[in-house]
Parts: C-alpha cells; sequence; structure tokens
C-alpha cells in the first residue's frame, strides 16, 4: 500500500483542522499567545509505519536497515523519542543534533554522524560512544586513522573495542542537481563527500578501503527538496555500483552496509503525499535491484519527508488593510517560523489556510491577498498574491506542512520570540488533547539570550593604556 491515499490524506486535514479549533478553545491560541506550532503525533507515527513498511517490502527477510531520521528537519527531542518508540533512528550532523539524540533516549547504534566539518574532539566523542561515522573527504579520514589506531577512549574511560563504530565515507556521485541548487549535494562542485567523478578520486576511494579493513560502510546523500526521484535512484545505483567494484577489488565483502542518505521530496502544493515512500522504494528496487537481496544493509536518512506533513503553524491576524489594490493580512507568523518561504518564495511555496476566530475553516467568497508576517520588511510575506477566503482581523492563518526545516528552525528577526511548539492526539473522547513539545520563548528569555547578563560589558571595555 502507498504512504498515502487520498483518503488518508483528508483525514490528515480533518485531524488539523480538529487541532486547531481545539487550540482556540483550549487557549493555546488566542490574543495572548498570536503564533503556535502544532505536530500532528498520529501522522508521524503513520509516516513512520509508511516508511518501514516500504522498505520492508521490497528488502530480503532478515537485512538488517535502520532508518535514521535526519535531526536537522525537527530537532526537537519531544519528536525524536516519538519516532525512536517507532523504530526510527537518529542521523546527526553536530554536537547538538547528537546531544538532542542523546537527550531522546535514541541509542549510538541506531545514531549516524555526517557533517562536512566534524572536528577531532566531536569524531572521539563518536567512536567512544559507538556512533557510526561517515567521514567526509581525506582530511577526515586521516583523523579517524589516528582515533582507530590509537584507541579512543569510551565516555568514562573504558577503551573502545575497536570497530565498535561502523565507519564509512561519504561519497558525491557528481550526477547533477536538482530545480534547487541550496538542496542539490550531488552537483560537479558540491562540498560534501569525496568528489568521485574528479581525477584519481574513484582509484582514492578504492584504495582508502583496501587500506582500512575497518571502513565497511558507503554513503551518499543526492540531495533534498526538489531532487527529482529518478536522480535520487541514481545516486543511489551510483554509490551501489561504486561497493560491488570496491569489493570486487579487493576481493572480500568489506562494504557490508550502504547508507543511501534522504531527499524524498515533499509536494508543497498539494494536501495528497507524492511521491511516496513505497513509490521511491519500489523505483530502487527496480533500478538497484541487489540493493536489497541480503547482502548490504542498509541505512536510511530521510528527514523532510517525515516531519513536513505533520506540521502547522497558526497565527493569528492582527490587522488587515488595503494597500494599492491589494488586500493584506498581517499575521503573527513571518520570517521568524518561515525562514525559507520568506526570502526564496519561489523555491518554497507554503499553502495557506483560512480559520475563523473560533478555528474553524474560514468560509465566504475567495480573494486574492497577501498573509504577510510580523517582522520589519516588505519581503515578509507567507504567500503573496494568493486566493483565499478573505481574512479578517481576529481569524487565523496557518501554515501547512511545517514540520520539517520551518518553525524548529527559528530565525530571530526583530527579536521574535520562539512560539510554543504543541503535539495533539485524539483525546479518546472525540476531543483533541495537547501535550507541549517546546514552551513559548518569553520575552525575559529573549533579553537574556541577546547578552541582557553583559549589558555594560562593551561600554567597560578598556584597551590597555586607555583613558
Ligand atoms: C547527509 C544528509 N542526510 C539526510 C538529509 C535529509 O534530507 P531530507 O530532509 O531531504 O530527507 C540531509 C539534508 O540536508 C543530509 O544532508
Amino acid at each position: 500500500m502507498d504512504q498515502d491515499t487520498d483518503s488518508e490524506a483528508r483525514e490528515r486535514a480533518a485531524r488539523r483542522d480538529e487541532a486547531v479549533r481545539g487550540a482556540v478553545e483550549q487557549g493555546l491560541l488566542g490574543p495572548d499567545a498570536a503564533v503556535v506550532a502544532l505536530l500532528d503525533v498520529t501522522g508521524i507515527r503513520k509516516s513512520a509505519a509508511a516508511l518501514r513498511a516500504a522498505f520492508d517490502a521490497v528488502t530480503a527477510p532478515g537485512t538488517p536497515v535502520l532508518h535514521a531520521f535526519a535531526v536537522k528537519a525537527t530537532p526537537l527531542v519531544p519528536v525524536l523519542r516519538l519516532l525512536h518508540e517507532e523504530g526510527i533512528g537518529a542521523e546527526v550532523a553536530s554536537p547538538g543534533e547528537l546531544a538532542l539524540a542523546r537527550a531522546a533516549g535514541v541509542p549510538p547504534d541506531r545514531t549516524v554522524l555526517d557533517s562536512p566539518a566534524k572536528t577531532p574532539a566531536e569524531l572521539r566523542e563518536a567512536l567512544a560512544l559507538g556512533v557510526a561515522v561517515n567521514a567526509d573527504n581525506p582530511q577526515e579520514l586521516d583523523r579517524l586513522d589516528a582515533l582507530v589506531h590509537h584507541g579512543p577512549k569510551r565516555t568514562g574511560g573504558t577503551p573502545v573495542a575497536p570497530g565498535s563504530s561502523p565507519l564509512g565515507i561519504r561519497v558525491n556521485p557528481q550526477i547533477g542537481g536538482g530545480t534547487i541548487g541550496a538542496t542539490s549535494t550531488a552537483t560537479q562542485t558540491s562540498k560534501f563527500g569525496v568528489a568521485l567523478r574528479d581525477e584519481g578520486a574513484r582509484e582514492w576511494v578504492v584504495r582508502a578501503y583496501a587500506d582500512r579493513p575497518w571502513l565497511t560502510r558507503l554513503h551518499a546523500h543526492t540531495g533534498s527538496q526538489g531532487i527529482p526521484l529518478p536522480l535520487l535512484a541514481r545516486g543511489v545505483a551510483e554509490t551501489y555500483a561504486l561497493a560491488e567494484e570496491i569489493n570486487a577489488r579487493i576481493g572480500r565483502r568489506q562494504i557490508d552496509t550502504l547508507d543511501i542518505g534522504g531527499g524524498l521530496p515533499v509536494d508543497f502544493t498539494a494536501e495528497a503525499t507524492a511521491p511516496t515512500y513505497a513509490q521511491y522504494a519500489r523505483l530502487l528496487a527496480e533500478e538497484v535491484p541487489g540493493l536489497f537481496d541480503g547482502r548490504y544493509g542498509l541505512v536510511t536518512e530521510f528527514g523532510r519527508s517525515l516531519l513536513a506533513r505533520h506540521g502547522t503553524v497558526v497565527a493569528r491576524v492582527e490587522y488587515t488593510k488595503s494597500s494599492g489594490g491589494r488586500r493584506i493580512a498581517v499575521t503573527h507568523a513571518g520570517v521568524q517560523v518561515a525562514a525559507r518561504t520568506v526570502y526564496a518564495p519561489g523555491a518554497w511555496p507554503l499553502r495557506i489556510a483560512a480559520y475563523d476566530p473560533k478555528g474553524r475553516p474560514r468560509s465566504g467568497p475567495e480573494v486574492v491577498q497577501d498573509v504577510a508576517g510580523p517582522a520589519c520588511f516588505s519581503g515578509d510575506l507567507l504567500a503573496e498574491g494568493r486566493t483565499l477566503p478573505l481574512l479578517e482581523q481576529g481569524d487565523y492563518a496557518a501554515a501547512l506542512d511545517t514540520g520539517a526545516y520551518y518553525f524548529a528552525h527559528h530565525y530571530a528577526y526583530n527579536s521574535l520570540a520562539r512560539p510554543g511548539i504543541y503535539g495533539f492526539a485524539p483525546d479518546g473522547t472525540g476531543g483533541v488533547a495537547f501535550a507541549t513539545v517546546r514552551e513559548p520563548q518569553t520575552v525575559a528569555e529573549v533579553v537574556a539570550e541577546s547578552g541582557g547578563a553583559h549589558a555594560s560589558t562593551l561600554t567597560t571595555l578598556r584597551t590597555p593604556g586607555s583613558r
């Protein structure tokens, strides 16, 4: 079954409408809480199950498969715990993300560390914990050499058994980009991984494995939003072919696990999910059948496709006005919760839903209007020239599909506070229950984070010899 049928999309929309109404009724949204973010726990669980089922359907029985959620997509501890409970691990790319995964209880052997700029301390910590590491480049491999040979100590002092962290190399198959340059990682000049088609690079990779029996994984992530499915599949096919070549040339099945990255795109213009995990897994099975025959363990690193659909930012319409004939709803959600959309609206459109002051879907004539945010620059628009039921003062505008790379990625323009994030699920009696995922930031916290404790630090600073 596909991840998302039309009826599932309708059910998701119905859950969202219920949640917006419940948030207003229960006072999470209102004049004193003008913007909140909501997370659909039911939807997250369903997506996790769809991911597992999609790959289960195409892999040989008994094949180890780790679906590691790309923490960067939604770096929230309760979300990571929920996914862990659903059998999903964590892909981390910074000390902060690793700490979040650990705080959520994701075990090291279900965690993968990728990033293009790992420090020696980060590598040491990962190896001490037993977290898998994909080396980004030859210099990083040198650092791993030193750690592997001189034996990192497990946190607490016990020596690490050599090889307890699965180690691999990230390659860039250089097969080209998608429609969004900033999220295309397999371009000719991408900063990620070993550029496989550069002169001598493929040979270097083969030798790197031949010289290091402890390198047992191979990793590529072709890109994120905007990469067409066939290109994603090609990136996986190139990685598989390289693993086969390495194993054949060194005469043993040294690479035992392929990490195929994430990148399944989300259709931000429609409710129904396409492509689905099932479609992607079936395409991979057609294009790269050997990947699933049980000879390789698999790691995936999906982020956006797991969480985007299940998050909604809801903001009160503070004022409405008209300017040059254009209707404008001024809301409390803008660049601080939707930086990508505001700065690159063409690449990152968001659907907007309109609700009345009681949180019920707004009806009424549709009008072309702008949905503006609160920040002080004119580009701070969630949507421009969008046809929607006319928003009125006291209504709510919801930015849909914002569960990944949006409200969890606060951008502190105008010192706007981080909104509260609440998970929701049916309460068992026909209503909606909410749980706090992240408290709303207070203005006092904004001051504290902005150097409030150091108010006179610059005025009292003296360089030696000055008066
Ligand atoms: C190495 C790696 N893996 C996984 C992901 C997640 O990608 P997506 O959220 O598009 O699935 C990213 C995104 O930047 C990444 O860099």
